[in-house]
């Protein structure tokens, strides 16, 4: 399966899909990374790897169709089956999404529906919750909304502060983001009814 990945920061969950791949955890190739910014780290992360990389800057296009636009011609130009959204931060909209229906994942770093959008790990802080976690799920036009793939727990400790608490959440973020998308390479993943996401058993 190949994969486009799409990011606006420091690419710590496309190293962790990168590592996957190389140890043979996961059957896939990134076929492209895409940045939205020219700052992107996860550019230079990438430079001196094999992995084509493309900064397309939101900046540069009137419109943000024309941005997704370019966005959707890149990807399938190295043809993408997958599109995985790795620190992406802005909200497609459906004209992307269609172009893509069923095909965009997106990791979260709180357990969904609690704490979508930005800051989620500080807004679970100030919630005074004490459990968080991470969720990979399927993109809709909502924030955050999408059907959940998968999902893992870590405690919120005492003494946590935001760095602490998304530094224990990242952790488990690049154990389960790889595993989430070597499910959708070995077709295991189905929605049943509106957004019940069936895992498959190994055949
Ligand atoms: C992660 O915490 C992810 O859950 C959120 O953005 C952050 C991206 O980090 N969507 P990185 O760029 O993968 O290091």
């Amino acid at each position: 399966t190949v994969i486009g990945v799409l990011a606006s920061g420091r690419g710590s969950n496309l190293q962790a899909i990168v590592d996957a791949i190389n140890a043979g955890r996961l059957d896939a190739k990134i076929g492209v990374v895409i940045g939205d910014n020219p700052e992107a780290n996860v550019l230079k992360r990438m430079a001196g790897s094999d992995i084509p990389t493309v900064c397309i800057d939101r900046r540069q296009f009137a419109t943000k169709q024309e941005f997704e636009a370019a966005i959707a011609e890149e990807l399938n130009l190295h043809h993408v089956e997958l599109v995985v959204l790795a620190g992406f931060m802005r909200i497609l909209s459906r004209y992307f999404i269609d172009r893509f229906a069923g095909k965009i994942m997106n990791i979260h770093p709180s357990l969904l529906p609690a704490f979508p959008g930005e800051d989620a790990q500080k807004q679970a802080l100030q919630y005074g919750a004490k459990i968080s976690g991470c969720t990979v799920h399927f993109i809709d036009e909502g924030m955050d909304t999408g059907p959940i793939i998968l999902q893992e727990a870590v405690p919120v400790l005492e003494d946590d502060t935001t760095e602490t608490l998304a530094d224990r959440i990242l952790h488990v973020e690049h154990i389960l983001y790889p595993r989430a998308i070597a499910l959708y390479c070995e077709r295991r993943l189905t929605i049943e009814g509106r957004r019940r996401v069936r895992i498959l058993n190994e055949e």
